[in-house]
C-alpha cells in the first residue's frame, strides 16, 4: 500500500532528512514512526502525501508511483488519504458539522450525502450530537477527534497521522489510539508518527524508528 525504495530527502539547503530508506507497509496494516524531534518523521509522512517530493528513491502509495504522478493525479491521490495533524485546524466560525463537511463538499457531494456521511464520521469519534456547535466550545479532545472525523470522511484507504496525541493528556491520547485501532478494524491502513513509546508499545503494533533521517528499526509484533 505504501513503498519506499532508496528514497533520500535533501531539503534545498543541503540538510538530508531522509537518507536511503527503503520502506513497505501493506494493506491494512497499522505502523506507528518514532524517533527523536528532528529525525526525519514529518518529512517522510510529507513525502507520502506528496507536499515534499524525493531527492532520489521511489515512492508508491495505493498503485500510484508518486515520481511519475502528474499533477492532474493529485487529487486523486489525496482523496485516497486521510491525514492528521497535531492542531486540527478546524474553521472556529464553521460549525462542527460544516468542518467534518468540508472535504466532502469540496468533492461536490449532495448535501443529502453530506449528512449522512457526516453523521457517520461523527458517531465514529463519538460526536454525534454535537453538530451544530463551533470548535471553541469544544473540549481539546473534541476537537482532535473532529480532525479525525474530518480526516475519514472520504473513507480513506489511507490515514496519516503526524503527533495527533501531542497536546493531549495520557487517557485522551489513548482514547485517539483506540480511535485509530476501530480505523485499522474495518481495514484502513494507518501511519501514525509519535514519540510516546509507553503508549505506542502499548499498542502491539508494528513500529518504525528513525534516527537522523535513517530507519534504524522495524519492529514488527503481532
Ligand atoms: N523545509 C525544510 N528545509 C530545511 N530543513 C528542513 C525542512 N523541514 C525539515 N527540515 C529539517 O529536517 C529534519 C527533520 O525534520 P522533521 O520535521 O521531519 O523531523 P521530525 O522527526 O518530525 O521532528 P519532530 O519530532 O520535532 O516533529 C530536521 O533537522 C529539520 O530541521
Ligand atoms: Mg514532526
Amino acid at each position: 500500500m505504501i513503498e519506499l525504495s532508496q528514497v533520500t530527502k535533501k531539503y534545498s539547503n543541503g540538510f538530508e532528512a531522509i537518507k536511503n530508506l527503503s520502506l513497505s507497509i501493506e494493506k491494512g496494516e497499522m505502523v506507528f514512526l518514532t524517533g527523536h524531534s528532528g529525525a526525519g518523521k514529518s518529512t517522510l509522512l510529507k513525502l507520502i502525501t506528496h507536499l515534499e517530493k524525493p531527492t532520489r528513491g521511489q515512492i508508491t502509495v495505493a498503485g500510484d508511483n508518486l515520481t511519475k504522478l502528474k499533477l492532474r493525479h493529485i487529487p486523486r491521490l489525496r482523496r485516497k488519504l486521510g491525514v492528521v495533524f497535531q492542531n486540527p485546524q478546524l474553521l472556529p466560525k464553521k460549525t462542527l458539522f460544516e468542518n467534518v463537511a468540508l472535504p466532502l463538499l469540496a468533492t461536490g457531494s449532495s448535501y443529502k450525502e453530506c449528512a449522512k456521511s457526516v453523521r457517520a464520521s461523527l458517531d465514529m469519534v463519538g460526536l454525534l450530537g454535537k453538530e451544530k456547535q463551533y470548535p471553541p466550545t469544544l473540549s481539546t479532545g473534541e476537537q482532535q477527534r473532529a480532525g479525525i472525523a474530518r480526516a475519514i470522511i472520504n473513507r480513506p484507504q489511507i490515514l496519516l497521522a503526524d503527533e495527533p496525541t501531542g497536546n493531549l493528556d495520557p487517557e485522551l491520547s489513548a482514547e485517539i489510539m483506540h480511535l485509530f485501532e476501530k480505523l485499522h478494524q474495518v481495514g484502513t491502513t494507518a501511519l501514525i508518527a509519535s514519540h510516546d513509546l509507553a503508549l505506542i508499545a502499548s499498542m502491539h503494533h508494528r513500529i518504525l524508528t528513525l534516527d537522523n533521517g535513517v530507519l534504524i528499526n522495524d519492529q514488527k509484533i503481532s
